[in-house]
Order: structure tokens, then C-alpha cells, then sequence
């Protein structure tokens, strides 16, 4: 059984993806760990739509090539998008009273949910933010006044060379207070 470490170290943002489609199954796997992701007042604040359909995976690619972004997703063979949800009474009444965005966290958390979940069936993803949320809800009929927060990009990896991961030194985040 693999470590949990040996996982957050493998997953990685793939932008190289082979020929090769993915099986239902995984991505149906994907979606049940995102499932299982703690919210704010269990309020579970998404939805997620899958496609991995031939002829509307380049149609999604095109929404994702904004600017000179993403170019790479032309080469992917499915796309998970995150839709935020209103959420719950209490979660939205919390995060008015405290002023805190809730379901933006919520939907961090599931959308590594997605991610690592994808790495553990030997999938590559990459988690993308910049898009055209306006063509995108056009193409896949999702309602104008509903936010796409994310899109994951999913499909086997053209190599599976692990980087080094670039990151700040932990004594640069950490704050330990014995
Ligand atoms: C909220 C969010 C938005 C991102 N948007 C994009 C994107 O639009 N295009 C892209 O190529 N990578 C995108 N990334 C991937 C990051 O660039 C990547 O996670 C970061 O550089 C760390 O590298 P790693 O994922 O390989 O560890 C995004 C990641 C996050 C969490």
C-alpha cells in the first residue's frame, strides 16, 4: 500500500497526456472521493460535470484556451468542471457573519479530492482557474448566474517522471507554537 506522502509527492500538474481515454469507472471513482470531502456545515457546496464525450472534449478544450493559456489541454481526454453550489442555510449564514468564503474552501478541498484520487489509478491532472466561464457555461448548458470555479484536466501521463516539487521552505510557513 502506497503512502499517503508517496501520493501528495506524485501528484503533479500533467500537461503532456497521452492518446488514450479514460475508463467511466475512474472518473466515476474521481467524483466519489470529492463526494467524501468535508465542507463548511456539511453544506457540500458542488457539482461536477464530467465529460470525457469525443466530440465535446475539444469544445471544452477550446473554452479553456483563453489567452495564450492552456493550450495544452488540446491534448486531454477529459475534463471534470466544478460548479459551486449555494451551499446550506448556516453555511451561507456563517460565512456572512464571518465574513469568510466558505465555499471556495470547500471546493479546494474536493477538487484535490479529485486530484489525488486520479493519481492513485495512475491518472495525470491538472487543476485549471483560467478559463472562459462564460463560452464554457454556454457549451455545457449550466445555468449563466452559477459560478465554474475549477476545471481538472484528466488523462494518462505522457511520461511518469515525478518533478521535484518547488515549494517554500517549511520553516517559511510554519509557525509552531509549543
Ligand atoms: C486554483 C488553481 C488554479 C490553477 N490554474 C492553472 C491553469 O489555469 N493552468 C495551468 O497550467 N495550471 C494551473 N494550476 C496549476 C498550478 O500552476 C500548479 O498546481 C502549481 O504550479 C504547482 O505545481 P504542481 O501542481 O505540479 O505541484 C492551477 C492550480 C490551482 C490550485
Amino acid at each position: 500500500m502506497k503512502e499517503f506522502i508517496d501520493l501528495l509527492n506524485e501528484r503533479q500538474s500533467c500537461r503532456k497526456y497521452l492518446n488514450k481515454p479514460v475508463e467511466k469507472e475512474k472518473l466515476v471513482k474521481c467524483i466519489e472521493a470529492a463526494r467524501l470531502a468535508p465542507s463548511a456545515c456539511n453544506s457540500q457546496p458542488w457539482h461536477f460535470v464530467v465529460v470525457n464525450n469525443k466530440e465535446l472534449v475539444p469544445k471544452v478544450s477550446e473554452c479553456l484556451q483563453d489567452a495564450v493559456m492552456n493550450k495544452f489541454t488540446t491534448e486531454c481526454p477529459a475534463f471534470i468542471i466544478v460548479v459551486e453550489e449555494s451551499g446550506n442555510l448556516t453555511s451561507r449564514a456563517g460565512a456572512l457573519i464571518k465574513q469568510q468564503d466558505y465555499r471556495s474552501v470547500d471546493i479546494g478541498i474536493a477538487t484535490e479530492h479529485i486530484c489525488l484520487a486520479a493519481t492513485e489509478q495512475n491518472l495525470g491532472t491538472c487543476i485549471l482557474g483560467w478559463f472562459n466561464e462564460k463560452e464554457l457555461k454556454k457549451l455545457l448548458n449550466i445555468n449563466k448566474l452559477k459560478r465554474i470555479r475549477l476545471v481538472v484536466a484528466v488523462g494518462y501521463p505522457e511520461n511518469d517522471n515525478i518533478r521535484k516539487k518547488v515549494r517554500k521552505n517549511i520553516d517559511e510557513i510554519l509557525t509552531f507554537i509549543e
